[in-house]
């Protein structure tokens, strides 16, 4: 008999395919019966809590398309012994890149620049329009210095950036390959002309960037974040933006995701978003299609997961 497993939106084509015939696909919806589900694949930020597990008494495998875990409960899974699947390692170039992507385009007014271009108002060329600020040679302050966070220190080494960091821990690994410096926090905030986030979002990093931590950035510093959108207060980055106190932001997450239509960030001229785009490159959702569905699959058979978080 075929697995039954669980998905909460409808999943492409393409990733159907390559899961093969030995599974049946469930839509969630609210009401409906899950006493029967084998497996969990998690495509987009379902929330899952122990009280959504115990509606499964037959889950075996909890398997998320992504590394980002914020939005499972691993205690809960842990406490039913319910084993949960990640993609880590595949997508830290492709975010490491995006990342980059935003700082060029919020340093360099590349969004601003293109809906300019293409419009009637672009009647003659002016040297001096829409001046933007350097990227090389700048100083880049990475917050979450792990994986993703490593490959961005290695791309900032190639723009000759000083590269500082905070983290939970030192990454000794990071300071002799590329010569990134440890700081406190508050120093990070106050030397940095960019700013990039690339921690997890957990209870000691939700809220981290705030009204007190904006202020002490420069007036011309670009905030980034590729991480999530919890990690910082958008009312805070709100006011930061508009009154000056730092030059952009560029923002691939967002709390709410996606923001209100109405919101007033998406109205401002120094901030450039994206839709969650960090790991979205052909071949990295390839690869963690493959891992996800790699992790599904020793899961329902009581194997040990190839990459598992709890
Ligand atoms: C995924 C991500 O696109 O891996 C993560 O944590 O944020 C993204 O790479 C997302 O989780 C898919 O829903």
């Amino acid at each position: 008999m075929a697995y039954q497993i669980l998905v909460e939106a409808p999943l492409p084509e393409w990733v159907v395919d390559m899961m093969g015939g030995e599974y049946e696909l469930h839509i969630f919806a609210a009401d409906m019966d899950l006493q029967d589900i084998d497996g969990f694949f998690i495509y987009g930020h379902i929330h899952v809590d122990g009280a959504f597990m115990d509606r499964m008494p037959n889950l075996k495998v909890i398997s998320n398309f992504g590394v980002g875990v914020d939005h499972i409960d691993l205690q809960a899974a842990q406490q039913r012994n319910i084993p949960v699947g990640n993609t880590p390692h595949l997508l830290d170039g492709a975010t490491a890149d995006m990342c980059f992507t935003l700082m060029l385009a919020t340093a360099r007014n590349l969004i601003i620049g293109d809906r300019f271009a293409r419009s009637a108002a672009f009647t003659h060329y002016d040297p001096t329009i829409l001046m933007g600020y350097e990227v090389h040679s700048t100083t880049l302050g990475i917050i979450g210095l792990g994986r993703i966070g490593y490959q961005v220190a290695r791309r900032a080494r190639a723009f000759d950036m000083e590269v500082l960091y905070h983290n939970r821990n030192t990454n000794p690994k990071a300071e002799a390959d590329l010569g990134a410096q440890y700081v406190p926090l508050d120093q990070l905030l106050e030397r940095a002309d960019f700013v990039s986030l690339t921690t997890p979002l957990t209870d000691e990093t939700r809220g981290l960037i705030g009204r007190r931590e904006l202020d002490l950035m420069k007036n011309t510093a670009i905030l980034i974040n590729v991480a999530r959108g919890g990690i910082v207060d958008h009312d805070a980055l709100l006011e930061a933006l508009q009154s000056g106190q730092i030059a952009a932001a560029g923002l691939d997450v967002t709390e709410p995701e996606p923001l209100p239509r109405d919101h007033p960030l998406l109205q401002l001229d120094n901030v450039v978003i994206a839709p969650h785009l960090g790991s979205c490159t052909r071949q990295t959702r390839q690869a963690m299609a493959q891992r996800t569905i790699d992790n599904l699959s020793a899961g329902l058979e009581g194997w040990e997961l190839p990459n598992r978080i709890a």
